[in-house]
């Protein structure tokens, strides 16, 4: 409010600062923003659809959605319980990660889960390098049908196959009318630290069409920002590549997954990308990693931690935007992280170009 006052009596004495884009939609909303967008949330999912913008992110317990006409103002938003377990089945705990993605006309929402507060009975616990929490942890999905995100029913559908072993942050991925399953996976069932990407395909959005002997690892924390600590030399417990997004460059098609690399309690979470060279997204072969993050923290500004993206547009469309998580005091952990937006380009070679993540005041999305 103080901003827009601001604002208002700089324009009136002639030196505005900020001015409303000549071809707004609504020249009373305001012309900037400051993240964060969401003051307390992880993992967010951010989809455009008619005229709203849908989010979902993490909370635990089930899957809530809300939607809002303004990209950057969620404190008037709508919500919707979308999808609540049961107790007691293998996805009534830890739902993480929720995505909503429109297949053929219908609504599928991917997300991770598992029974119990992750807690592996020591039997299964004691084959574990030291202490792994996590080895229950799951990817299921559950269907809305019809056009309308909003007025969808969902319900759920089944457990994405992931061969009994540990796999979250699971999303689609679309490539010459194929349709795979990229998640966060480990080597081996219970001691097989760090996580990994991984690969298989999909005869729907909700069954596995590969055996294990076909399911890829395309990413493994090789580099010293994947690792956690960071650079740790032996031991890869804790290191990750995980929350794996698939981006377009809508001009040249090029084909990215940008995941997230280090671990996501610390400041060194960070995002990393992969791009498709090759035309097999199942050959480890036709993936080509950046050396470096490609966002990543930026103390001057109090940005640590940023990751887990999701990708939309301004409402006129002609602008690409990230959606993110990050934190302002890294010593607090999971808790820190809140959800935040920034406006990204394209280099000359086609690759994302992101911008160092910030606070703002940054100019709304165009047509906002
Ligand atoms: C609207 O503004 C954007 C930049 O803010 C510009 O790229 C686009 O061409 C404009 N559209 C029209 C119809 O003027
Ligand atoms: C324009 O923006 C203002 C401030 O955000 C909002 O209250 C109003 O409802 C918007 N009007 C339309 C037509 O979207
Ligand atoms: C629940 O998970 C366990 C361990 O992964 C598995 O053996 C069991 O078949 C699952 N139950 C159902 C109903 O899918």
């Amino acid at each position: 409010m103080f901003k827009l006052l601001v604002t208002a009596a700089l324009a009136a004495v002639g030196i505005c600062q900020y001015s409303v884009p000549s071809n707004s939609t609504n020249s009373t909303a305001p012309a900037t923003f400051s993240n964060p967008i969401v003051g307390a949330g992880a993992d967010p999912w951010m989809f455009r659809h008619d005229d709203y913008y849908y989010l979902t992110y993490s909370n635990n317990v089930n899957v809530m959605l809300y939607r809002s006409k303004s990209m950057t103002d969620w404190e008037h938003a709508e919500s919707k319980l979308v999808f609540a377990p049961p107790p007691g089945l293998n996805y009534s705990t830890d739902l993480w990660a929720p995505e909503i993605h429109n297949i053929n006309g219908n609504w599928w929402v991917i997300f991770t889960a598992d029974p119990l507060n992750d807690s592996p009975p020591p039997e299964i616990e004691m084959w574990c390098e030291y202490n792994c929490p996590a080895v229950h942890h799951r990817m299921f999905v559950a269907v809305g049908k019809g056009d309308d995100p909003w007025e969808a029913k969902y319900q759920f559908k089944a457990e994405l196959d992931t061969y009994d072993q540990f796999a979250i942050d699971g999303t689609y991925f679309q490539h010459k009318n194929q349709l795979y399953h990229i998640y966060s996976c480990w080597h081996r069932q219970y001691d097989g630290w760090p996580a990994n990407l991984c690969i298989t395909k999909l005869s729907n959005p909700w069954t596995v069409d590969s055996p294990f002997s076909e399911r890829q690892i395309i990413s493994v924390p090789e580099y010293p920002w994947e690792k956690t600590p960071f650079g740790r030399a032996s031991n890869d417990r804790l290191s990750s590549n995980e929350g794996p997004q698939q981006l377009t460059n809508p001009t040249t098609g090029q084909q990215f997954l940008i995941y997230s690399a280090a671990r996501s309690d610390n400041r060194n979470y960070c995002l990393a990308q992969l791009e498709l060279v090759g035309d097999d997204p199942m050959n480890p072969g036709d993936w080509r990693k950046h050396p470096y993050p490609v966002f990543y923290q930026n103390p001057s500004e109090s940005a640590y931690g940023v990751g887990h993206a999701s990708f939309t547009t301004s409402p006129d469309g002609t602008e690409d935007w990230i959606i993110y998580h990050g934190m302002q005091d890294p010593t607090n952990g999971w808790s820190a992280r809140s959800i935040r937006a920034q406006k990204f380009g394209w280099k000359e070679d086609g690759t994302p170009d992101f911008p160092k993540p910030g606070y703002g005041p940054y100019e709304v999305p165009s047509g906002q």
